[in-house]
């Protein structure tokens, strides 16, 4: 069989590498793929946008494609599994009225509250005046939210009632955000660890893949600007076995259950971004209707189980049936990215140190290009290395050993990706 993976990210290198894997497969396409895909034994980049429907679907035809796998956003709140069901086509994806949870912040806080589950306190505005007065009732520290799809940079947490109120009346003029914020949401500030829990869905049962955290701050200590992530690590030693069944129980499966009885059936990969408290109490920060970039690449990396046949026992809701496989060993990867993301930097700079053998390490490409045989910069994330080890510290040490061998101007990376899951096996070795 031959698979489809659409995207040209990170996360889309390690779903492919992790399906080129499956001993039912071929060949995986990856359309349009990038230079790490291209170079991936079993893998073929296809010239193909993600957002081309009708391309992407006669590609699948025409190359007797059996499974889509859909990694971005974009596609899949643009509707893309119900375009390749129209036309008779496998794809492992939620329906664009699924995958409401992640591109609506505001239809995903209702849901949650409808179906009583735990998330911060929050209202949704259109009006500067209204968001205002409740800015300024609440107080601060509070978050504000544009309603829509925003790459990651339309939460603000804001420290004063002033930021605040800048922060709406930004989103809420357009200027930055377009339509995506001419709704928002205000939401209580919640304080605690933040952690990635991610599932597959079949539309009736949920299976957790391992837990994971991703960094998403730019700089040292979880400062600096929010961006799509600078690094992540599973399992997460915050998310205990307790605080794991905790999660299915009163977030995951009322989530799938909920979808199921307000008619949406839920099939796809489920990301809940979660703050848990000092008491071990885990509430939702928001939900992604995909995989986590980067939490895939470390996810994939500990996978044991056949991800193609994964998919397509979901497509048949048929997960009842089946159980995950993890390796047992940490995986940490650590996310080169361009100096100044995720505001203006710039691309077309050549990397170096591509080809190294480091034992434990693999290279995951996000944005890079290729010229003319050498491999370029092409965006903000460009590059995400994960380590191995039996140790959070020594998948560490191991990804950090390969970073150190890779170069390009101004190439910016976080020195203490996994610092929190370090200190923890320090105090509890
Ligand atoms: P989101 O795009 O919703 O994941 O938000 C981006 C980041 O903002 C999250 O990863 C959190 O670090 C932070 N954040 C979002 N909502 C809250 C909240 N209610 N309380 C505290 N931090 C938040
Ligand atoms: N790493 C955060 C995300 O994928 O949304």
């Amino acid at each position: 069989m031959n698979v489809l993976v659409v995207g040209a990210g990170g996360r889309e290198h390690a779903l492919a590498w992790k399906a080129s894997q499956s001993t039912r497969v071929e060949t995986v396409f990856v359309a349009p793929g990038n230079p790490g895909t291209a170079a991936e034994s079993g893998c073929q980049n296809v010239d193909i946008t993600v957002d081309d429907f009708t391309a992407l679907a006669n590609f699948a035809v025409s190359k007797d494609v059996g499974l889509t796998i859909v990694g971005p956003e974009g596609p899949l709140v643009a509707g893309i599994r119900d375009f390749f069901d129209a036309r008779g086509l496998r794809c492992f994806a939620p329906s664009q009225q699924a995958a409401q949870l992640e591109g609506s912040k505001a239809f995903s806080k209702e849901f949650l509250s409808r179906h009583d589950i735990p998330t911060g306190r929050y209202e949704t505005f259109s009006s500067l005046a209204d968001a205002e007065g409740y800015i300024r009732a609440e107080g601060a520290p509070i978050v504000i939210k544009a309603d829509g799809l925003a790459a990651g940079k339309g939460v603000v947490v804001a420290a004063t009632v002033d930021e605040a109120v800048d922060a709406a009346r930004t989103m809420l003029s357009g200027e930055r955000f377009g339509d995506a914020g001419k709704e928002i949401v205000v939401e209580e500030f919640l304080a605690g660890e933040e952690a990635s829990f991610i599932v597959v869905s079949d539309g009736e049962v949920a299976l957790p893949f391992a837990s994971s955290q991703d960094h998403k701050a730019r700089d040292v200590g979880d400062t600096g600007p929010n961006t799509g992530g600078m690094g992540a690590y599973s399992p997460a030693p915050v998310v205990s076995d307790d605080i794991h069944r905790q999660i299915m129980e009163t977030i995951i499966d009322p989530t799938i259950q909920g979808m199921d009885a307000d008619g949406i059936r839920y099939q796809g990969f489920l990301y809940a971004g979660l703050m848990i408290d000092n008491e071990g109490v885990a509430k939702v920060i928001e939900f992604n209707c995909r995989f986590g970039d980067p939490e895939a690449q470390p996810v994939m990396m500990r996978l044991e189980s056949d991800l193609v046949e994964l998919c397509q026992r979901a497509l048949d809701t048929e997960l009842s049936t089946v159980e995950l496989s993890f390796s047992e060993e940490v995986a940490l990867g650590v996310v080169l990215a361009s100096g100044g993301y995720p505001d203006d930097y710039k691309t077309g700079h050549e990397i170096r140190g591509l080809v190294q053998h480091v034992d434990g390490t693999k290279l995951f490409h996000a944005g890079t290009r290729m010229d003319e045989g050498r491999v370029l910069t092409a965006g903000g994330r460009v590059l995400c290395v994960v380590g191995m080890g039996g140790s959070v510290r020594e998948a560490q040490a191991r990804a950090y050993r390969r970073v150190e061998g890779i170069e390009w101007k101004d190439m910016y990376y976080r020195r203490d990706i996994g610092y929190r899951a370090v200190r923890r096996e320090t105090v509890h070795p």
